[in-house]
């Protein structure tokens, strides 16, 4: 069985238990700052678990682009895998333990379906707490689908699910295939390896709050996922995914380029596969960001960087990056067609930042080898691989353990802080002047890019954000992440948008508040832009609200008429306007 087709039988079922199946959501969660990528397929769904009704229903199923890095050092072995997808269903106040459970078994073992012998099965279950019983209820409906005594494990915490610290929650009970040479053994043990878990139904009853209390949710729920990746291989008999058709294209790829075989250096070649089909899936993201030294961005190069370090290590030579994520595209352009259309962008930001890092990994690799002749690396060691060959932290550790020295990382830390509140001020003397002058007629522009930001998502997008502005007494400019060429007419919907907004004679305000509010408010800022503990955002009446230093006219009508003067592309994705004002 190939990818597309588990997943295609995994919808069919659902479907076929009055399910809808609902797209993937974006991998980057837009509006929310409290997780970097998608962990789990439950995710974008937490509005419907906690009672607003879903607009297809009370019972959904999908497959969904999930990343996670926190198993970063465990990539590479046969399981673990950084960006990967989730089969799920969910029912938001609907079914309940006795459906989820007895349809999880009908799908693993039905003839139909995926046809598991029942002999190759185990399950665990919620062993109870304080605020949550044992939960005797799932144990007796395996008992009487046909799971021996020993194959069901009582567990604690692990079986208690919740994505992060806080939310929809509950206890959640798992299935488990046998990996291992010949029959499995009579009794289930939860901590041996072979047994792999596959699925996980969690009945999303309770609510987690800051304080750490669970109180019952409104409504009962179930969030289930199983994970495509291991699916797929202990369906195909492989010990791992990377030799299914989700990897080996890439592994393939990668062969030829080193010269070497897979069987020579699984690990790397795993390394490399798993991390370029992240890269491809977070540049190719309908929110995606390019590579940084912040955030998702900052995970984002530290999946380049290590490509390129691995592909070093296997003896690659040329650039290869881009040709290793033309086979990702091929591969999965029809089920995620984002990729597909984002394939330009991909293959810019890939080949850009492989090339930067080509030509410092060489000298970095020797002076690190220099350093560590000394034993341990010092904070400022670590520093200066980041700061002058662009070696992330992680990279220098893990170069580290490999000589089973360490790194000081609390004193890079402290290097990496001094530095950062060094460009902090730096920065701030830049806006001060950042404004070419603060004369009446770039204050007046000041003041019209804010409306053309919100102008923008308002008549093209709500996804555009500011990438860049720039204002002169000539003109004002301003850069955004859009996909295409605007039209003539949408270039004139926009002007005249900002026009109707400045004849509506809007006061301006600012207002002082912490960041966390400016963000609660969804007030805009500047995409890669770090901005302090407590920030100015300013009001243009209730049309615009953004993060800025000022300064600004008191009402829209100072403005007077604002004229777009040219519409262009400054880089994949991302275009300019310049304007100016009459
Ligand atoms: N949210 C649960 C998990 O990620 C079930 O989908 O395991």
């Amino acid at each position: 069985m190939n990818a597309k087709q588990l997943i295609q039988k995994y919808l069919d079922f659902f479907k076929s238990k009055g399910h809808a199946i609902i797209p993937s959501a974006s991998l980057i969660p837009a509006n929310d700052a409290s997780v970097l990528f998608n962990t789990a397929g439950m995710q974008p769904l937490v509005p419907y678990l906690t009672g607003t009704p879903h607009p297809v229903g009370k019972r959904l199923a999908n497959v969904q682009k999930c990343l996670r890095t926190v198993d970063f050092e465990n990539i590479g072995d046969d399981t673990h895998h950084t960006f990967f997808q989730m089969l799920g269903n969910w029912s938001l106040g609907d079914y309940f333990k006795k459906e989820a459970i007895g349809w999880s078994f009908e799908f693993l073992t039905g003839k139909k379906w995926l046809n598991i012998p029942v002999a190759k099965l185990a399950v665990t279950v919620y062993q109870g707490d304080k605020a949550v019983p044992r939960d005797e209820e799932s144990y007796a409906l395996w008992r009487s689908l046909g799971i021996p005594e020993e194959r069901i494990a009582f567990v604690g915490k692990d079986n208690f699910w919740i994505a992060g610290e806080t939310g929809p929650c509950g206890p959640s009970t798992e299935m488990f295939f046998w990996t291992g040479e010949g029959k499995a053994p009579a009794r289930f043990d939860s901590d041996d390896h072979r047994w792999v878990e596959i699925w996980n139904d969690v009945f999303m009853a309770y609510n987690k709050k800051e304080d750490g209390t669970v109180t019952p949710l409104k409504q009962k729920n179930v969030d289930t996922g199983m994970g495509l990746e291991r699916t797929l291989a202990i369906l195909n008999g492989k010990k791992s995914a990377y030799e299914t058709d989700l990897f080996f294209p890439i592994i393939q790829k990668i062969e030829p380029f080193s010269g070497k075989k897979y069987l020579q250096e699984q690990r790397p070649m795993r390394i490399i596969a798993d991390h370029i089909r992240a890269a491809v899936f977070i540049l190719g993201d309908e929110n995606a960001v390019l590579p940084s030294n912040v955030d998702r961005g900052y995970i984002l190069r530290r999946l380049i960087r290590r490509i390129v370090r691995y592909g070093k290590m296997i003896g690659i030579s040329t650039l290869f990056t881009v040709e290793l994520a033309k086979i990702v595209v091929q591969e999965y352009g029809d089920l995620y067609p984002e990729v597909r259309q984002n394939k330009e962008r991909i293959y810019d930001e890939l080949r850009k930042e492989e090339e930067k890092f080509e030509r410092t990994l060489e000298k970095g690799l020797r002076e690190f080898g220099q350093m560590a002749k000394h034993g341990d690396l010092s904070g400022t060691d670590a520093f200066l691989l980041f700061q002058s060959y662009g070696f992330p932290l992680e990279m220098t550790e893990e170069l580290a353990a490999e000589k089973e020295i360490k790194v000081n990382v609390k004193g890079f830390l402290a290097e990496y802080e001094k530095h950062k509140e060094l460009s902090r001020i730096g920065a701030e003397k830049k806006f001060k002047g950042g404004l070419a002058d603060a004369s009446p007629v770039v204050i007046r522009m000041h003041t019209a890019t804010h409306l053309l930001n919100e102008a923008l998502r308002k008549v093209l997008s709500p996804d555009i954000h500011q990438r860049g502005s720039n204002i002169t007494p000539e003109r004002l400019r301003f850069d955004f992440n859009f996909e295409r060429k605007l039209t003539p007419e949408e270039v004139k919907k926009v002007e005249d948008e900002v026009n109707r907004v400045i004849r509506a004679h809007l006061s301006v305000k600012r207002v002082e508040m912490s960041h966390d509010e400016a963000v609660r408010l969804g007030a805009e800022m500047e995409f890669g832009v770090k901005y302090p503990a407590r920030v100015s955002v300013y009001f243009v009446g209730d049309y615009s609200k953004e993060f800025c230093g000022g300064p600004h006219v008191n009402n829209t009508k100072e403005i007077g008429h604002f004229k777009i003067t040219k519409e262009e592309s400054v880089a994949a994705g991302v275009r300019r306007i310049k304007a100016v004002v009459e």
